[in-house]
């Protein structure tokens, strides 16, 4: 996620903006600019990299002017480059944006065809062009010159603009990305989060969706875009920096579960067409004569993600009817594997640099295999061997243990497998679209299950002297098994096993006692019964089951000790919901145990070496 900060007072504002943007560098990017109105003109400085390469530049050329904007780039559209850096500039219009412009294409067409030169990749620029072209037109403000162009763009998008005809005013607007405006004695600020503004104030007012504010020294007013005026009283914020750059979460991992919906919603934001029920090719990067020709698909990854390809197995065999096979890249890489021209590599990587997974990619580009990359990093190492990415837009991880990136990459290979189903026509309209709607609301009904996480607290409590605890799950809830099992291991250090439950009787019952915690997968789906007769089995031999279940099960409610309960959703969706209680579990045991949650021992966040 980009890191916004604004600045009007009567400091000078760089130093300020800068601070502003240090204190908002867990965010993750990886160039960074400022836009400085010296009274006169506007002045841009852009670096890539990090913020000590802008400070150098700031010290080498220092802007004089009392506002500006700011900004540390997390690259969805467009390489990270200086070209691509924020802000983007268009006449006298300077622009900073966190967010995905939904319709960038088309607006990027009428402007060319306007005769707008476009330098960048980037949707931003088009902002910036649509509200210098407002003003061009007659707009007489700032304020109506971006609520103009504001009229014009779909999509999630926090914006912050300066123009040199308007000294002393910033406009800023969000709409699905968080935009706050921070009250100063004499100055006002805004920022994507909190910690930018902490330094300045404590009292900040937070904008909601479809609304924009001119911002002056001494005055702030708010509207909507369809021109409403908005009273809104400041919140006073006792956060300190640490709490506020967790979003007053404990752990950013806390934090990161509890993103998962919007993690989703931005990677299916302008890819899902719900009319056609399909999926955008262009988002995609793999041509209907491709996705044709392939006979089999090839998922490689490792830990959290290869738990996502086992899912993606299930759908592309389900959904696209084509052979589907999954590997651990380290397994891979060493096995001179076979690859032929018409198998479909499919390598996620929230990281994109996992050095297991680049060896596999590389072996499978020596055999012609085509390489589609899933990854959560633009421009990382194996986005940049592929011959087409498929990106999740959960916005940077902190935590090691991998969370909304995985929800996320779960949410793409769904996508994935159904754009394959329609152009196999091995997927008819109607199934396509009724999978399509029923993910599309997975983000609320994720919303809705994380509000019950407090009652994780409780059965928490129930696993942290456990010793050993086995996670068991058919179909879709088998990788919810591995991942339950894999996130309970790697940040409470407790053994914790995985298995498909219909693999129970060839051994793992007989760990069963009254001793070790059984946690079960048993969602209302095609393998319930199946998985109700484990159960029954695990009761048998005095085992302990947590289930996670779908809302008015009575029969599972007679056999599990604890039970989290879902509600009824499509079968292909439930992994995007069955793997929450499981990752709220397990960040419970470990705060209890007080291990080092985001930063559990031995782990990194990036494995990249073998
Ligand atoms: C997941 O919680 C772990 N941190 C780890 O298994 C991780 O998923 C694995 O190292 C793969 O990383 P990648 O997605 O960046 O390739």
């Amino acid at each position: 996620m980009c890191g916004i900060v604004g600045y009007v007072g009567s400091s000078l504002a760089a130093p300020i903006l800068l601070d502003g943007l240090r204190r908002l560098e867990y965010r993750g990017y990886d160039s960074a600019g400022l836009a400085i109105h010296d009274g006169k003109q506007i002045e841009i400085l852009r670096t890539v990299g990090k913020l000590g390469r802008l400070s150098e530049a700031l010290r080498a050329h220092p802007l004089q002017g009392t506002v500006g904007i700011g900004h540390t780039r997390w690259a969805t559209h467009g390489r990270p480059n200086e070209v691509n850096a924020h802000p983007h500039v268009a006449g006298g219009v300077a622009v900073v944006h966190n967010g995905i412009i939904e319709n960038h294409l088309a607006l990027r067409h009428e402007l060319e065809s306007d005769g707008v030169k476009l330098l960048s990749d980037t949707d931003t620029e088009i902002a910036a062009h649509l509200v210098n072209r407002a003003l061009s037109n007659g707009c007489s403000t700032l304020f109506e010159a971006v609520r103009h162009a504001l009229r014009q763009i779909q999509g999630a998008y926090a914006i912050a603009v300066v123009c040199a005809s308007e000294p002393g005013v910033i406009v800023v607007a969000r709409n699905a990305s968080p935009l706050v405006i921070g009250l100063g004695d004499d100055a006002n600020l805004c920022g994507s989060d909190i910690p930018a503004l902490l330094d300045h104030t404590r009292n900040m007012v937070f904008l909601d969706d479809g609304e924009l504010a001119e911002i002056r020294a001494k005055q702030v007013r708010i509207e909507t875009v369809d021109g409403r005026v908005v009273q809104r009283p400041p919140k006073h914020i006792d956060w300190n920096p640490m709490m506020a750059e967790k979003g007053g979460f404990k752990h950013f991992m806390l934090k990161e579960i509890h993103e998962q919906p919007r993690a989703v919603e931005d990677t299916l934001r302008g890819r899902v067409n719900l009319a056609a029920g399909d999926v955008a090719g262009e988002e995609i990067g793999l041509s209907a004569e491709v996705a044709r020709s392939i006979t089999r698909v090839y998922f490689v990854a490792c830990g959290t993600s290869y738990h996502a390809t086992i899912a993606g197995r299930y759908w592309i065999e389900q959904l696209a009817r084509v052979p589907a096979v999954v590997e651990m890249a380290s397994e891979v890489r060493y096995r001179d594997p076979v690859f032929t021209p018409t198998d479909l590599v499919v390598a996620v990587s929230q990281s994109g640099e996992t050095a297991d997974t680049l060896a596999a990619v590389k072996a499978a580009r020596a055999q012609g295999a085509k390489v589609l990359a899933v990854a959560n990093v633009l421009d990382s190492a194996i986005p940049r061997l592929a011959d087409a990415s498929l990106y999740t837009h959960a916005g940077p991880e902190i935590g090691v243990a991998s969370t909304k990136c995985f929800t996320a990459q779960l949410a793409a290979l769904l996508m994935l497998a159904v754009y394959l189903g329609r152009r196999r026509e091995s997927l008819t309209e109607e199934r396509a679209r009724q999978v399509l709607q029923a993910l599309i609301e997975i983000p609320n009904q994720m919303r809705t299950l994380l509000g019950q996480a407090p009652y994780l607290l409780g059965i928490a409590k129930r696993f942290v002297n456990a010793t050993d605890v086995l996670y068991l799950g058919r179909g879709l809830g088998f990788p919810i098994a591995l991942e339950g099992a894999l996130k309970l291991k790697e940040i409470s250090y407790i053994h914790a096993e995985g298995y498909a439950a219909g693999e129970m009787k060839h051994g793992p019952i007989a760990l069963i006692d009254e001793n070790v915690p059984v946690a079960v997968v048993c969602p209302r789906d095609s393998l319930y019964e199946k998985v109700i007769s484990n159960v029954q089995e695990v009761r048998a031999r005095e085992g302990r089951i947590f289930a996670v279940a779908t809302s008015g099960d009575s029969a599972i409610a007679e056999l599990a000790e604890h039970l989290f309960l879902l509600p009824e959703v499509r079968e292909e969706v439930l992994p995007l919901l069955t793997v929450v209680p499981f990752q709220l579990l397990a960040y419970h045991v470990a705060d209890y145990k007080g291990t080092d949650v985001d930063q559990p021992r031995n782990l990194a966040k990036t494995v990249t070496v073998e």
